[in-house]
């Protein structure tokens, strides 16, 4: 059902019951020092792809790159332990997995996930008036490699350590019955790469009203300074071509919404008429945001456009 054509974040293969079966594999580099603390992100943003499928996790497999020669067997121990806790609150075991030695760690999730075959949510469906939604806050590419520098309050390392952890879960299951066109969620592309893809393969184009998209703390600040990761220059480099900017937009906002997410946030095409029925669902499942960040409008190739002042 679905496949490599339209940069979706899983494949989907259609089962003879009615049902599908959602595959997906994601493993990262650590972002965090606190070995946990890393498995369990980088666990949280594999699964993450099957929620922006509109799927429900079934299992999981382990993939692990380690340096066993240089790092004590017990730091791989907690990226597990990591890995295992993500997994418990998705109500799924790790049943296996596979090792190779490396000299960099790294770990992620295959997943595997169902769903009704009809109910399969892909990034390319989204309709002229949805409504966009974003449920992370963004800058965990910025904050980490501020925290990596050693430039970061204790309480803003806490925090997107917070959003990194959070599993998308609660986003998808408050999607239930609304009509909901368009679904991925923010990884390495950053904000208005997997945007792009989304209008890409819906072939519409979108507005963003910047007041309404939410950042986590000291983002700004810190991408005025010029910290932020080569990945975010990348993608800036990537969607420019695409985005316009309202001229008041400063440099610190452009890069932010460009900048690559570990394990972030699901983005949202609903129709407009539930739109005040997902933000509060949203609110109500408590998640880190329940942003309306713009809507879907027409465009005869994918476009955004980005408003300084808000709705
Ligand atoms: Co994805
Ligand atoms: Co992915
Ligand atoms: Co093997």
């Amino acid at each position: 059902m679905v496949g490599t054509s339209t940069a979706d974040d899983a494949a989907a293969y259609r089962l003879e019951n009615g049902q599908a079966i959602i595959q997906t594999v994601d493993f990262i580099t650590p972002i965090v020092d606190d070995p946990f603390e890393f498995g369990r992100s980088a666990a949280a943003n594999s699964l993450s792809d099957v929620y922006a499928m509109g799927g429900r996790p079934l299992f999981a497999l382990n993939i692990v790159c380690f340096p066993t020669k240089q790092v004590p067997l017990e730091v791989l121990g907690e990226i597990l332990r990591g890995g295992v806790d993500a997994a418990r609150e998705a109500g799924i075991e790790i049943v296996g997995g596979h090792s190779v030695e490396d000299t960099e760690p790294k770990y992620g999730l295959i997943v595997t996930g169902i769903a009704p075959a009809d109910a399969v949510i892909t990034n390319a469906g989204a309709q002229v008036g949805d409504a966009l939604f974003l449920t992370k806050p963004l800058g965990s590419g910025i904050l980490t490699t501020a925290m990596k520098k050693g430039r970061m309050s204790d309480t803003t390392a806490s925090e997107v350590i917070r959003v990194m952890r959070t599993l998308n879960r609660s986003a998808a299951e408050a999607l239930a019955g609304l009509r909901v066109h368009a679904l991925t969620d923010i990884t390495g592309f950053g904000l208005l790469g997997h945007l792009l893809e989304m209008m890409h393969g819906s072939r519409t184009a979108a507005r963003l009203h910047l007041p309404s998209v939410p950042l986590l703390p000291e983002v700004l600040e810190l991408a005025e300074a010029k910290v932020y990761p080569g990945g975010a220059s990348r993608n800036r480099n990537r969607t420019e071509p695409h985005v316009q900017w309202s001229a008041s937009i400063a440099e610190a906002h452009r890069v932010a919404l460009n900048d690559p997410q570990t394990s972030g946030g699901l983005l949202i095409a609903v129709a407009a008429e539930d739109a005040d029925e997902l933000a509060r669902r949203l609110e109500q499942a408590g998640t880190l945001a329940a942003a309306r960040i713009g809507e879907v409008i027409d465009g005869d190739q994918a476009t955004i456009v980005i408003e300084a002042g808000s709705v």
